[in-house]
């Protein structure tokens, strides 16, 4: 290993105090140790135990990443109101789901369905047992892992949950001997990964207590884990009103019919072109991971699972859907969101705990309802902006905070810049100069 290789490399390093990790990462990949040691430690949390908490969430922490924890009022789902907690680094999608918000609490707020809850597991097996052999025993199989898991689904069962079914997959004509038990369970409030993962590996240990006992040969168990794919858990949330009740659009040249037509058009141009649908779902995720983040969830979970069912027929393709007929707007979305309002993070992140008590403490489908509601008031957002001014325009008036920022603008400077390119077009080299000009002329 060359020297310069070697110094980057370290053994032992999980186990060095947090302040002499941070000393070896500091001298070792930065110009400036002592002020980025500083920087470093001025994020820690100026309470001991709270930081011991978020330490736990990970492993060989040096600080924490703040992000942005922002709100979304105005939220009527279901007939009830909701402020609804947004945590996201990107300019303007808190901004784009509060008008969203605004826009249909006045034309009757969110609806939402819950279409399923359920959820899968996979135990991936080889058994050297002729398929017919296998279905014949599977209904005693079936009983035999029921039974013998039952100190694990006690608890589950009395909350309402529990195994649904199990089901045996062939797929022994792609790989030889490959068969895979599949489970369905109900989880409940909770996002049930423990759960099935602890579950799915008795059932894997409870097969080959199954084989021993009938005399036949023991199954070789591959892997057990849940599916991210969740397409019986699925919530659908929606909007509609009569389309001249949604006013005009673009400083009122724009009709309501028009805008109708053209936002229909724009969410068909999203179901038919895989490349606009990314860009499209991507809206849709803005809202959704804010809420899933805030509210303590799995969001590489959910997006996995979102692209997943995005592509179910085939051909990635959009999440929502608009229809314009007989004198009525109706845009909706169907997501597939596999979250918990009890277990994980959701009780101990601190933030994340207020999240959900900002919420009222919902149940999971609830928790469902609001999420979507939110994706399909970040995709309203987004396309309202896409067929009328333009995303232009409200981006990069979000974004003249963030440019400002780089910059260092002083609050006076801020709102002198804020008043002048409310009528200029704003780019980073733009918003330098004037504010040359300005510092020059001071
Ligand atoms: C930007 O983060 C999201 C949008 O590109 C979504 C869309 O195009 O629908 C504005």
């Amino acid at each position: 290993m060359s020297p310069q290789v070697e110094h980057k490399t370290i053994s032992g390093f999980s186990k060095l105090s947090k302040r002499k990790k941070i000393k070896w990462i500091v001298e070792n990949f930065f110009k400036d140790p002592e002020n980025v040691m500083r920087e470093l430690i001025s994020y820690w949390h100026k309470d001991d135990k709270q930081q011991d908490i978020l330490d736990g969430f990970s492993e060989n922490t040096i600080s924490n990443f703040p992000m942005p924890f922002g709100v979304a009022p105005n939220f009527i789902i279901n007939g009830e109101p909701y402020v609804v907690p947004m945590v996201i680094e990107e300019s303007s999608v808190v901004a784009a789901a509060s008008a969203a918000a605004k826009f249909w609490m006045s034309r009757g707020g969110f609806k939402t369905e819950i279409l399923g809850t359920q959820k899968i597991g996979q135990v991936f097996l080889k058994w050297d047992l002729d398929i017919a052999d296998i279905r014949l025993r599977m209904p005693g199989i079936k009983l035999h892992l029921i039974a013998q898991s039952h100190d694990l689904t006690k608890n589950m069962n009395t909350r309402g949950g529990g195994i649904i079914d199990i089901q045996l997959k062939d797929f022994s004509k792609q790989e030889t001997d490959l068969y895979q038990l599949e489970g369905t369970f109900e989880t409940c409030d909770s996002m049930g990964a423990n759960y099935i993962n602890s579950l799915l590996e008795r059932f894997g240990l409870e097969l080959k207590s199954y084989a021993l006992q009938e005399g036949l040969s023991e199954p070789e168990i591959i892997m057990s884990i849940l599916s991210n794919y969740t397409p019986q858990c699925v919530v659908r949330a929606s909007v509609s009103c009569d389309i001249s009740d949604l006013g005009t659009f673009d400083q009122g040249t724009m009709t309501a019919e028009h805008f109708a037509e053209k936002f229909a058009t724009a969410i068909r141009i999203a179901e038919i072109d895989p490349y606009r649908a990314t860009t499209h779902n991507k809206g849709i995720f803005n809202g959704i991971d804010a809420v899933v983040l805030a509210t303590g969830n799995d969001f590489r979970a959910i997006e996995a699972c979102g692209h997943a069912y995005a592509s179910r027929n085939g051909s990635y393709a959009s999440l929502s859907h608009c229809d314009v007929s007989n004198g009525i707007f109706k845009f909706w979305l169907d997501i597939p969101l596999a979250i918990g309002t009890v277990g994980g993070l959701t009780k101990l992140h601190p933030i994340a705990k207020r999240s959900l008590e900002l919420l009222g403490s919902p149940s999971a489908p609830e928790l469902m309802s609001i999420i979507a509601a939110t994706g399909l008031a970040q995709n309203f957002a987004a396309v309202r902006s896409l067929v009328t001014t333009g995303i232009q325009k409200g981006h990069m008036k979000m974004h003249l905070q963030n440019i400002l920022n780089t910059l260092e603008a002083t609050p006076e400077e801020k709102e002198k810049s804020i008043n002048h390119f409310s009528q200029q077009v704003v780019s980073f080299n733009a918003v330098r100069e004037y504010l040359d000009t300005q510092r020059a002329e001071a």
